[in-house]
């Protein structure tokens, strides 16, 4: 997986200002040979701390030394010295150049130890917790010295891994200028004191809207034996200052809180401790009752307040840096405290209270609503929830309570408002939860960046009381300038979902673990600033290559929600169920809540104060006053917010209708542009990572058009308003399955009927004998266009449960033969698992017989939608 080109050897261009060139052929070799040798192993390396395939890297001298003794800066050095162990050994100090470039030393230390050891050295008095000061003395050979002070043991931590991220050249974009860290000593602190991802895992190794196979943490109702996957995830989190991690799913196992359990996650707590990650688990309010043998969980009940203080006494006298608790409590089944009538304040401060003597913290999730709504009831509305509920208890939590609230009203979807939460409680501490496993938004499959998304959030003004407000500064730590309501505490929460498959599944998606990390140390960065850095440190520093990456990640979000569900509509997925392809009437007509009101005439949810739900009316007055009115609410949130015709007209001058036939057209499109982005790196970046990513797009550009020909259709047919481009209902070269001549394949119908071309496909049907079904079925067209060279797209579904094998053949001559052995929601033929293939440049002329051969296996009956033949570019 390393990110060197092919044949390319890297040369490593200023090491320091003023130092030659050297030759790397030998950190190439070595970089070769560790990638190989490290295959098996989970990895950080896997992600973005290769530091040999970082050719822009700050090279240190190699003699490191901590000056403090603690666990912190011990692997802080220890990572400085594992970044340059290549360098060691026989090239160190051995020639004049060597000495030139790695001589001197590199210190580490808090601060405090900094100034008691180098009382000349401009070390700044006042590093907040967490922060950082690197700093060059400007000298080179053995009298070189680079600094890592730390504003405590963390800081000097996150020093470290900033030093090395830090390029041995950056340049001030307006003189040019190169700045170094002598004349500009780099001082960093976070925006926010809580930098937590939340994993999503179960006892059994599953992990919840998980993409990225079974759990580092948990297998068989157990931790694992082998934690050193865990160990290289606190690595890779403290690397980009994460200092929290809460371990198990929201929807929380009862057992994990048991003494039995609470031993295992104490070898979690070590595995992580040396990086700065404290272990924060979810608990299930009903544990008194459920484990502790308790006849209620009442949060006033006395016995059950002593239940909780003996369970946290427990739980610290085996994790003493134990970060806290999350809860989900009264949502989606969970019980809480509303069995008794109590409130989130009440639940909260019990566990408060058993925390507080420790140092614990209550992370209590404001996603608490009710899912058994009635969808007739035109002020019923799920997106008023959580300001409804928690709104009314601001002031009444305790000071260890941090209410933490999803970016949008709804739950994660590819586009919503901001949460009105944020600017509805002021006194009490608050932090932002985002998702970076991607549940709504193509589930890993699809390439989509998400830090655009979150930076819009974290830069929404609120204008409370008639005054800037950005979120940010809303959930900022205390002290921090421009600070909103002055609450102790508050920060940022990413639910991670990693797991045993590279992290993430997909290797361009560490990018949104990363940008979570960076922006929640720093929201100012721009996501674009991100991406870059990312790009090089993991895949390239090679120009082009961070130019076409950066473009491609900052295109994906808003690709995404045009051939989803824009307008604010929501993605209009299958949200009963996969989360994954279009099915847009399932979040119709049930108590989910996720309603976009589309009927005949038109579409979107009336959330006005005059008319509606009244949810616009949660906003501080000017942000209420821009959504209540239809003239002044931003297009791309109108069906959020307004009731509309197809025919209203957008800002931008178009149709609602016009825009979605249009929004999708493009975003299709978009998506297909990636794919050939991609092809154009070819070479210049490591093969096997080339080939994964590339199958990826393209995998991604055809179920885009599933996506798009989905939403068309089912809004053509709802609206009866055709499209003026007219595209919405004609395929040019399509050529439908169920009008082909059928051997063996029986047409069906498809549900949702829109995840078809035209509602229809065939299947090689379980009617059929086993032993039929062992010969093929197919379909047969005959060609009746120009002769010419063609593109032919198979569009089949591509089911669990069985390897199908499907055939394309002209005139009975095989022109391609693939398996359909992805891995994609449903057990049924639907959006899910519609998946293109398609045949490039094929000669064809009229008369020539195409056909389509399907074997079945299993529970796969090799279903086929359609062809479509295109002229070959
Ligand atoms: C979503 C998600 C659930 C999760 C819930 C939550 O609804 O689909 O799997 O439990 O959010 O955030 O609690």
């Amino acid at each position: 997986m390393l990110a060197v080109a092919k044949g390319r050897v890297p040369q490593v261009s200023l090491l320091r200002p003023g130092i030659a060139q050297i030759s790397m052929r030998k950190l190439a070799l070595a970089t070769l040979l560790a990638s190989y040798l490290t295959a098996a192993a989970q990895t950080a390396d896997q992600a973005w701390l290769r530091y040999q395939g970082y050719q822009e890297r700050t090279l240190i001298p190699l003699q490191v030394r901590a000056l403090g003794a603690g666990l912190l800066e011990q692997s802080a050095a220890g990572e400085l010295k594992r970044s340059i162990a290549d360098f060691a050994g026989e090239t160190a100090g051995s020639t004049v150049r060597a000495r030139e470039v790695f001589g001197g030393e590199t210190v580490l230390g808090t601060a405090e130890e900094l100034r008691k050891a180098y009382p000349d050295l401009p070390v700044p008095a006042d590093l907040h917790p967490d922060g950082y000061w690197l700093y060059w003395n400007g000298l080179k050979g053995d009298r070189c010295l680079y600094v890592v002070a730390g504003g405590d043991q963390r800081g000097v931590l996150y020093g470290a891994f900033a030093l090395l991220r830090h390029p041995n050249t950056v340049r001030r974009p307006a003189t040019g200028d190169t700045l170094n860290l002598h004349e500009h000593p780099l001082r960093s602190h976070p925006a926010f004191p809580i930098r937590w991802v939340d994993e999503w895992d179960n006892p059994d190794g599953t992990i919840e809207r998980g993409y990225a196979g079974r759990s580092i943490f948990f297998e068989g109702g157990n931790v694992r034996p082998d934690l050193a996957p865990v160990a290289e995830y606190g690595r890779l989190l403290a690397s980009i200052g994460i200092n929290g991690l809460n371990v198990n799913n929201v929807n929380a196992a009862p057992q994990l809180l048991d003494s039995d359990h609470l031993k295992q996650l104490a070898r979690v707590a070590g595995a992580l401790r040396p990086w700065g990650v404290r272990l924060a688990m979810s608990v299930a309010i009903a544990s008194p009752q459920t484990i502790g043998g308790l006849s209620t969980y009442d949060p006033l009940d006395p016995a059950v307040k002593a239940w909780w203080n003996a369970k946290t006494t427990e739980i610290y006298d085996l994790i003493p840096d134990f970060a806290g608790f999350t809860v989900k409590a009264d949502s989606e089944g969970q019980p809480g405290p509303a069995s008794y009538g109590r409130t989130p304040a009440d639940a909260a401060n019990l566990l408060a209270a058993a925390l507080a003597p420790h140092g614990g913290l209550v992370l209590y999730r404001a996603f608490v609503y009710n899912h058994h709504l009635d969808w007739r009831d035109p002020k019923a509305d799920r997106a008023r929830a959580a300001y409804d509920i928690f709104h009314p208890l601001d002031g009444k939590f305790a000071a260890n309570v941090i209410i933490q609230t999803k970016e949008g009203p709804i739950d994660f979807q590819a586009q919503e408002p901001v949460s009105p939460l944020y600017a509805g409680l002021r006194q009490t501490s608050q932090a932002i939860e985002l998702q970076v496993t991607q549940e709504y938004t193509g589930q890993q499959r699809h390439l989509v960046y998400l830090a655009p998304m979150w930076k819009q959030v974290l830069d929404f003004d609120m204008r409370v009381d008639g005054a800037h407000t950005l979120v940010q500064r809303i959930l900022a730590r205390k002290g921090l300038a421009g600070k909103a309501f002055h609450q102790p505490l508050g920060g940022m929460v990413a639910v991670a979902g990693v797991g045993r498959d590279r992290w993430l599944g997909s290797p361009l998606t560490l990018a949104n673990l990363y940008a979570f990390g960076r922006l929640a140390w720093d929201a100012n960065l721009s996501p674009e600033e991100i991406a870059a850095e990312w790009t090089r440190q993991t895949i390239s520093t090679d120009p082009q290559v961070v130019r076409t990456v950066t473009k491609m990640l900052m295109q994906s979000w808003p690709a995404y929600v045009n051939y989803t569900g824009p307008l604010g509509m929501q993605t209009l997925t299958d949200i009963t169920g996969s989360h994954y392809g279009p099915n847009i009437e399932s979040s119709e007509r049930n108590g989910w809540g996720q309603w976009h009101n589309a009927d005949h005439e038109g579409v979107g949810m009336d959330r006005s104060v005059a008319t509606g739900t009244g949810f616009a009316g949660q906003y501080p007055p000017e942000v209420a006053k821009l959504y209540e009115s239809l003239a002044t609410t931003p297009d791309e949130l109108l069906l959020f917010f307004h009731h509309v015709p197809y025919t209203y007209r957008l800002h931008s001058g178009k149709t609602v209708i016009q825009h979605i036939y249009d929004s999708h057209y493009d975003g299709a499109a978009q998506a297909a542009e990636f794919a050939r982005d991609w092809a154009s790196l070819e070479g210049r970046i490591d093969q096997p990572l080339y080939e994964d990513v590339h199958n990826r797009l393209v995998y991604q550009a055809g179920h885009a058009i599933v996506w798009r020909d989905a939403i068309v259709q089912y809004f053509l047919k709802l609206s009866g308003i055709p499209d003026e481009k007219g595209r919405a209902g004609h395929y040019p070269g399509r050529l439908e399955a169920e009008d082909a001549r059928l051997t063996g394949y029986k047409v069906i119908d498809i549900a949702p009927w829109e995840d078809a071309s035209g509602g229809k496909a065939v299947s090689c049907d379980e009617e059929l004998s086993d032993k039929e079904k062992q010969r093929s079925c197919s379909a047969e067209w005959t060609y009746a266009g120009p002769a010419g060279h063609y593109n032919i797209a198979v569009q089949y579904f591509d089911l669990q449960g069985g390897v199908a094998h499907f055939t394309l053949k002209i005139n009975g001559q095989p022109a391609a033969a693939w398996a359909a052995d992805a891995t994609l929601p449903s057990n049924h033929p639907n959006g899910d698992n519609s998946t293109r293939r398609t045949v490039h440049n094929i000669g064809l002329k009229p008369g020539d017989l195409l056909r389509v051969e399907g074997i079945p296996d299993g529970s796969d009956p090799a279903a086929l939608d359609y062809i479509e033949i295109t002229p070959a570019p």
